[in-house]
């Protein structure tokens, strides 16, 4: 299935400007996770779809992480990150322009020098996982972090939603928001020498509101006495899970 690559003017530079400001909760439970199974000082990230680079960012600010990397494929989201850096005057987090489904350069000049390869919020976004954890795995990292849309099961949803335009217009864009098995995911990191995994769901403490339910925003509800994250038609479970060599 093809998709067309969102051009700069549908990015929504709010999301990622806000989280500056505002890290999300989401960040802090994933961060705090990942804090809890590796000490996060001193190790070198590599953020793979790093957006503005806000998750690097909070990274060093909170964990003092050391010399780390940002690729993104949108020069908009490239561009902001590194006049971020500038402003706050971090010298040692950088961000490249690259697709992260095919890095080869950058593995090789990089390779053994990444403790924690993190891919945060966006596999679900692609095709599938497979080629952007092979790209991550030839940096040799110990660990790779993930967090994304996972079913507990044997189940892989693939969620092409098309943006359409009114009467006679088409699509205006297409994103994919793919739900896939935990469990063939982590039989696929076991395959690839990343033995052990921890696997936690994510909460959603903050209630959301939106006012306009026909659009893919997001707002929490209840179900079954639980909070859930609902986008559109979709209940989103969001996991974060840690592979390590
Ligand atoms: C939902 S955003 C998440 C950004 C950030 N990781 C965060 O947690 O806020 C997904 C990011 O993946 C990037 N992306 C999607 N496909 C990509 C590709 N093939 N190569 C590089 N970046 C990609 C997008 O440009 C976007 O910045």
């Amino acid at each position: 299935m093809t998709i067309r690559k969102e051009n700069s003017r549908q990015i929504d530079l709010k999301y990622h400007i806000k989280q500056y400001r505002n890290p999300y909760e989401t960040t802090k439970q994933i961060t705090s996770f990942l804090n809890k199974k590796i000490n996060l000082k001193f190790k070198n990230f590599l953020d793979l779809g790093s957006g503005s680079g806000a998750n690097l960012f909070y990274l060093k600010k909170k964990f003092k992480i050391a010399d780390s990397f940002g690729v993104d494929n949108q020069p908009t989201l490239i561009k902001l990150a590194k006049k971020m850096m500038k402003n706050k005057n971090i010298k040692n987090i950088r961000f490249y322009l690259g697709n992260i489904e095919k890095l080869n350069k950058s593995a090789n000049i990089l390779k053994n020098k990444i403790d924690v390869v993190t891919i945060l919020q966006v596999l679900s976004i692609l095709d599938g996982y497979k080629k952007v954890i092979n790209s991550a795995i030839k940096f040799n990292p110990k660990f790779i972090a993930v967090s994304s849309l996972f079913w507990d099961g044997y189940l892989d949803f693939k969620i092409r939603v098309d943006f359409l335009k009114k009467n006679k217009g088409g699509i205006v864009t297409s994103r994919y928001y793919n739900i896939y098995s935990i469990y063939k995911y982590l039989e696929y990191m076991k395959s690839k020498g990343y033995k052990k995994n921890y696997v936690k769901k994510l909460k959603f403490m903050k209630n959301l509101k939106l006012k306009d339910k026909k659009i893919m925003g997001s707002y929490t509800s209840n179900l079954n006495g639980k909070k859930v994250l609902i986008t559109g038609p979709l209940i989103q479970s969001w996991y974060f899970i840690i592979s390590k060599k």
